[in-house]
């Protein structure tokens, strides 16, 4: 089982790190008795990440810090959920625990920041329990803290069906850089699931022939099958900013780019080291949240 394991113990406190993760492709299948939505997906994850600290405090509880003000830092946090989610499985009463998170991976940003986060709280857990639970079993439980948990503890290339839950490790996506690119515009996924119920889905990603390129170790065939059907669903004016994003990556030598998730983070695949830091600081004049990074 590919499991991603780069905890640093600082006893008494660890140290980890959570990838974000990009969209190779985004297919929604259709909508289901539950209210969530099949999905069909290839996911990727990337080195740009947040930092985790856990350090076990004096009978405070379970408290969330986080350089972002604005950000939950009770339960809400995913964070917090995956840690009580954790300790429920194992059956054992919650700790009183401290998670401090140094955010790099914007928010609400296509980019599974907060579940990142959840994720490598469950890795990080496990691994101070002695590993009580296998790979597959750890995602199980980040299950119940959110869809794109489970991607996030098993990490790297993955299809990822059902929900979101049902994983099968990939090929690994032929080493690249990636310039992601993230406008300054709200995108709320549940209202894009709404708007994708409401149309008819008319193009999709051909995720057989993307699998097929994956095989085949070619980046350009890759890059070439990246689609996302939520980009056809963005209201216009958010569309033209994202195609801009795309456009810039495109002619600075990317091999192809994508929106990531629901948006509204792009990105690109670049062979070329030089072609994708040109592309970082074209955009960087424009977005602020710019970022040079390779696949993990
Ligand atoms: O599972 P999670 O809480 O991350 O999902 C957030 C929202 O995204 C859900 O409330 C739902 O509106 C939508 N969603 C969906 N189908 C999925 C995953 C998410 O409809 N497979």
């Amino acid at each position: 089982e590919d499991f991603i394991s780069l905890n640093i113990f600082c006893a008494p406190c660890m140290k980890t790190r959570a990838w974000a993760k990009l969209n190779l492709t985004l297919d929604v299948l259709g909508k289901r008795e539950d209210g969530y939505h099949d999905l069909c997906m290839v996911m990727q994850s990337v080195t740009l990440h947040d930092t985790l600290t856990l350090t076990p405090n004096e009978g405070q509880g379970l408290r969330v810090k986080t350089n972002l003000r604005f950000l939950p830092t009770g339960e809400k946090n995913l964070a917090a959920a995956a840690a009580l989610r954790f300790w429920e499985a194992l059956g054992r009463e919650p700790e009183h625990l401290d998670i401090e998170i140094q955010k790099r991976i914007p928010v609400c940003a296509g980019m599974a920041g907060g579940s990142s986060d959840a994720a490598a709280v469950l890795r990080a857990l496990n691994e101070l329990a002695g590993s009580p639970f296998t790979p597959t079993e750890l995602a199980k439980v980040g299950e119940k803290v959110g869809s794109d948990v489970p991607y996030c503890v098993l990490g790297g290339t993955a299809l990822a069906e059902g929900r979101g839950e049902v994983l099968t490790p990939l090929p690994a996506l032929p080493p690249c850089w990636v310039v992601a690119c993230k406008p300054d515009f709200p995108i709320s996924t549940p209202e894009l699931f709404a708007r994708i119920d409401s149309c008819k889905i008319r193009c999709r990603p051909d995720t057989a022939g993307m699998l097929e390129a994956l095989k085949a170790g070619s980046l350009e065939e890759v890059a070439r099958r990246m689609y996302n059907v939520f980009e056809d669903v963005l209201p216009e004016r958010y569309q033209a900013r994202v195609a801009e994003i795309k456009h810039v990556l495109i002619q600075k030598g990317a091999l192809g780019a994508n929106m990531s998730g629901t948006g509204p983070t792009a990105f690109g695949l670049f062979d070329s080291e030089e072609a994708a830091r040109e592309a970082q600081a074209a955009l960087q004049e424009g977005y602020r949240d710019t970022f040079l990074c390779r696949s993990v």
